[in-house]
């Protein structure tokens, strides 16, 4: 039986067969499934909604060099602990555009599930093609410099290769270059509970929040923070220092609409099913060549991805296939691949 388990989760459940991801799911399988429209998240109100304190404990990265890098990554039973304390009848909780989301958000942190097609997309958990995209990044970074660039991340998650790049921009010396980096996951909720915590805590445990760290009396535990308006006032303080934009983006990809272009486009563990492709490719292509200050061939274009994904018809052969097989199309090239166990790799694409 096939099983759609290629998260990198140590503290999740893993087995799901995809056949099954529609039933013994309650309320939010029975509901229809229209596909969520794109919104904007702001960063303020996404860390104003953040509980008091959040938990959180390390993932490491193997990186190119034969090195590892620890990042800090929310707790997801601390993610399901705001959720359930969350009082959704609260007028003012009901007034959040994902608080429907949020619900479901918890039924997934519940359920013996990777993903409902349309409903939620796995973005809770760490897949583990983004490590592999977060190596990568590091393998480049002396030829690809992300300083003043503009940076998108197409179904993001726990955004681990996003974190990767604010942990080095967070552990250089601060920049005049203003860089852009904006992230997409089909929940609003993963972007509240995992996406936006992830980056606060990246930042947190950087070079860039040491004279905040040393200035404030922080949890009793060393793996809590706390949430507090300094914090917040510190983080948002580090982002004008070190030049860095943030913004977030919620919604089926077929109702996304491209800020601009793009000059690193990122995306893992996306392409697995086949009806999403032509809308993946569409985005990835609009967001490479869209017309723009960063100049119109100044872009890297990086997929990471399992080679198959039994059960749900995607994979490396069909995404090359959507790619290459129209004049708007481009070419797939693999940069990176591990071809022992579960085949994985990391694309580069050249659009025409
Ligand atoms: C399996 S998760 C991978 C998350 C993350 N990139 C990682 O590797 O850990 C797939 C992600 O793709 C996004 N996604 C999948 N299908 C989508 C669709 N039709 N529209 C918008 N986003 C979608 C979701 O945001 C989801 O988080």
């Amino acid at each position: 039986m096939f099983k759609f388990n290629f998260d990198v989760e140590d503290d999740t459940e893993q087995s799901t067969d995809v056949n099954h991801t529609t039933q013994n799911h309650g309320p939010a399988s029975v509901q229809a499934v229209v596909p969520d429209v794109f919104t904007e998240l702001f960063l303020t109100d996404a860390l104003n909604s953040l509980p008091s304190k959040i938990s959180y404990s390390p993932i490491t990265i193997p990186l190119a060099s034969g090195a590892e890098l620890s990042l800090p990554r929310r707790d997801l039973f601390d993610a399901r602990f705001q959720l359930i304390s969350q009082n959704v009848d609260d007028p003012d909780a009901l007034e959040q555009p994902s608080i429907t989301d949020a619900r479901s958000a918890l039924h997934f942190l519940d359920a013996p599930s990777d993903l409902v097609p349309l409903v939620y997309e796995g973005g809770l958990k760490t897949w583990e093609c983004s490590l592999d995209l977060a190596s990568y990044l590091d393998g480049i970074s002396s030829q690809f410099d992300v300083s003043g660039k503009r940076v998108l991340e197409i179904g993001c998650g726990t955004s681990i290769p996003s974190l990767y790049i604010l942990h080095r921009i967070f552990s250089s010396p601060p920049s005049q270059n203003q860089t852009h980096i904006h992230l997409q996951d089909y929940n609003a909720s993963v972007l509240e509970l995992v996406t936006i915590p992830n980056i606060i805590l990246t930042w947190y445990l950087s070079e860039a929040a040491e004279t905040y760290r040393k200035s404030e009396e922080q949890a009793d535990s060393p793996l809590e923070l706390d949430i507090s308006e300094s914090l917040k006032d510190a983080f948002h303080q580090s982002l004008m220092t070190y030049g860095v934009e943030l913004r977030f983006f919620s919604g089926s990809w077929d109702t996304f609409d491209l800020c601009g272009s793009y000059n690193l486009v990122l995306t893992s563990e996306t392409i697995y099913r086949m009806e999403s492709l032509p809308s993946l490719t569409a985005i990835m292509r609009g967001a490479c060549k869209a017309e723009g200050p960063k100049g119109v061939d100044d872009y890297l274009c990086l997929v990471a991805a399992k080679v198959l994904y039994f059960g749900v018809g995607g994979g490396v052969t069909e995404f090359v296939r959507c790619v290459q097989g129209s004049d708007e199309g481009g070419t797939v090239k693999t940069v990176w691949e591990k071809t022992q166990g579960v085949e994985r790799r990391v694309m580069s694409i050249t659009w025409n």
